[in-house]
């Protein structure tokens, strides 16, 4: 990938090209699917408190994660680089504490949250150094004893390896990569990165095994189509999460996710 300069205008032009090929990609649906089912299994039902979620656009594009974690939140906060993302997700969630900010610099006080929800933001940065300033500003504004649930990119997929070896622009213009990807992570890296950071990885996980290049092009064909086709879709979809639990998980899956906790006193 070449490197670029990501300013706001950036994604707020990312999410309106979204909105002119068409929203409603069952690939979005199933993202999210996938991420609120890691929230039920590592989180549960126990409450916790106040939430941030680090990007919103998943609630723009979709349905996306906030109003779920409402459930078991006091408060769910959220932040987007984008004005545009965050106008167009509060708009679909009235009442949400969402702000324009940067992740590498949270305008919120240390130890404030209970629980931080990154799914895959963090992985748009052209520099690693980036990506360590954000999980640092996490660490700082979680409290002791707070969680992360954190998902990357995974670098050990040879199919990204790839992806991010070619130029952006081919990708774009061939529609198998719908906006900026930066650096991202192995399995190992993240477990390194978090651990560098100051947290205690408690579960880590491997997930999205349907093969993209091939599912995109269907779930673009299929944008639209009856509640019945897009449930079958995502069935097919699910049936590949099988992957998962093979000793193969980590080069087949698109995300590598990790639950980790800050300790009550930071390791030396
Ligand atoms: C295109 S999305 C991908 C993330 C999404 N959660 C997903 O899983 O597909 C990237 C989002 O991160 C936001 N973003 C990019 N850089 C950011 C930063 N430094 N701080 C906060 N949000 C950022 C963008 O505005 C955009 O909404």
């Amino acid at each position: 990938m070449t490197e670029r300069n990501l300013g706001t205008d950036y994604w707020d032009q990312t999410l309106a090209s979204f909105f002119e090929n068409g929203s409603g990609d069952p690939w979005r649906v199933f993202c999210d699917q996938l991420h609120l089912r890691l929230i039920a299994d590592w989180i549960g039902d126990s409450k916790v408190g106040l939430a941030l979620k680090t990007d919103l656009f998943d609630e723009s594009a979709g349905t996306g994660l906030v109003a779920a974690l409402a459930l078991n939140a006091r408060e769910v906060h959220a932040i987007d680089f984008s004005c545009a993302v965050v106008a167009q997700a509060a708009t679909k969630n009235p009442g949400g504490h969402f702000v324009t900010a940067d992740v590498r610099c949270l305008p919120y006080e240390d130890n404030s949250f209970d629980l931080v929800v990154s799914n895959s933001t963090l992985d748009h940065f052209p520099s690693n150094a980036d990506i360590v300033s954000s999980v640092e500003e996490l660490y700082r504004v979680l409290k002791p004893g707070g969680r992360l649930l954190v998902t990357f990119d995974n670098m050990a997929n040879p199919i990204l390896a790839l992806r991010h070896a070619l130029p952006f622009a081919f990708l774009n213009r061939l529609g198998l990569v719908p906006y900026y990807v930066g650096e991202s992570v192995t399995p190992a890296g993240l477990q390194r990165l978090l651990s560098q950071c100051g947290f205690k990885t408690e579960h880590t996980a491997a997930i999205m095994h349907a093969p993209r290049t091939m599912v995109v092009p269907v779930c673009h064909i299929l944008r639209g189509r009856s509640p019945q086709v897009l449930r079958r879709l995502l069935r097919l979809m699910a049936a590949f999460e099988l992957f998962g639990r093979w000793p193969t998980r980590n080069l087949t899956a698109y995300y590598t996710a990790a639950l980790a906790i800050k300790p009550q006193t930071r390791p030396e």
